[in-house]
């Protein structure tokens, strides 16, 4: 018996390749690209995207834990892989293994590295973290030097480079990126006159990739573009981006309310006029954010209806009074397109608080992934 899903998250892997190779025109030649394909790649699918994006050209994957990279290798990826989050001691083995690069910023660590790779007779790699004014993972600029000076008794541990992560490369004020930046290169030009050739040395995200060519240095780590979202509202060539994920459900059942009736829990809305609602067999178990209740809208037939009342853990109600005779079946988009008509990510974000990346790992982790252009 066939079970069908009654919403329906789609990934469009012809999109995702679209985008890369936008942002690949962006390069210079000689600039890698690092695609993060983290968080199973923004709720994207973590195999088929890496897949997609190694296929047309990426020569880095970045995810978050050793799992992921591990899956990646399973699934026959053999292209560079960083840990972004880097490993804790007794990952060491199997991250160096496989053949995992690591993001690095503690000293057991690199510890486990060297005893690892001893123990493989193999080379471990590594990326030596900076926290250059994010204030996340990363070392303090101070504490490079000595670090690195302490790496000098591991011979089979090799630094590939410096990596940091910028906070504010999504603003139009770049005053604060530019701190990051010299801070890096400070760093960078200190070590290299310690004798250290990182010779692979990054610190741009999307937004820097698209809009400060002078932070791409030996690669580049876009993670959001990729999926089709502008990394910052009205940054150049934005547009260009074709989203690649999109989130569709069906009307499960019509009805007419008249004026003075409450919709869903707490009765936060009333309705004045008789009102034709679609119930919807969505609701925030889908990841659907809860935020949106009174707030977010849909597309049936290329319009907009407006949700109405608060999102369910299963089911969503939208008026469509504004539609004629809307029947159970009829295909209703949540994100995505639907005749001249866009909803999104950004837009679901919005109205929920938040930001697209949260938007997509959330409908990513809660519904079955359907990969269409491959
Ligand atoms: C270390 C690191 N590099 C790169 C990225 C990609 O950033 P974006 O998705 O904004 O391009 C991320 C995402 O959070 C990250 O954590």
């Amino acid at each position: 018996m066939m079970v069908s899903s009654l919403v329906e998250l789609t990934v469009d892997l012809a999109a995702l390749r679209h985008n890369y190779l936008l942002l690949r025109r962006r390069l210079s030649p000689g600039v890698k690209l690092l695609a993060v394909v983290k968080a199973d790649a923004y709720g994207h699918g973590l195999v088929p995207a890496a897949r997609t994006l190694a296929a047309a050209g990426a020569e880095y994957l970045g995810v978050a834990s050793l799992e992921e990279g591990l899956a990646l290798r399973q699934a026959g990826l053999a292209l560079p892989i960083l840990l972004l989050m880097g490993i804790v001691p007794p990952e060491a083995q199997a991250a160096v293994a496989a053949d995992l690069e690591v993001v690095l910023y503690r000293q057991d660590v690199a510890q486990a590295l060297e005893e690892a790779a001893r123990s493989l007779g193999k080379q471990a790699r590594a990326h030596l973290k900076v926290d250059t004014g994010m204030g996340r993972l990363g070392l303090r600029p101070p504490e490079i030097a000595p670090f690195l000076d302490s790496l000098r008794k591991s011979p089979q541990l090799e630094i590939l480079g410096l990596i940091s992560h910028l906070a504010m490369a999504d603003v139009a004020d770049k005053t604060y990126t530019r701190k990051q930046l010299q801070e890096f290169l400070a760093l960078l030009a200190t070590a290299r006159g310690q004798g250290w050739e990182l010779p692979l040395s990054h610190i741009a995200n999307s937004a820097a990739l698209v809009d400060l060519p002078e932070a791409h240095f030996g690669m580049v780590r876009p993670g959001i573009s990729l999926y089709g979202s502008p990394p910052a509202p009205g940054l150049p060539w934005g547009a260009a981006l074709q989203p690649v994920m999109s989130f569709a459900t069906q009307v499960l059942q019509m009805k007419s309310l008249p004026p003075g009736s409450s919709i869903s829990y707490g009765c936060t809305y009333t309705t004045r006029d008789w009102c034709v609602l679609a119930v919807l067999p969505v609701g925030y178990s889908n990841g659907y954010p809860r935020l949106l209740s009174n707030r977010g809208e849909v597309l049936i037939r290329g319009r907009r209806a407006p949700i109405r009342g608060r999102v369910c853990m299963n089911l969503t109600m939208v008026e469509v009074s504004h539609l004629p005779d809307v029947a159970p079946g009829e295909r209703v988009t949540l994100m995505g397109a639907d005749g001249g008509q866009r909803l999104t990510a950004d837009e679901l974000a919005a109205w929920a608080e938040t930001i697209s990346y949260d938007i997509y790992c959330s409908l990513g982790s809660a519904n079955p992934q359907r990969f269409v252009g491959a």
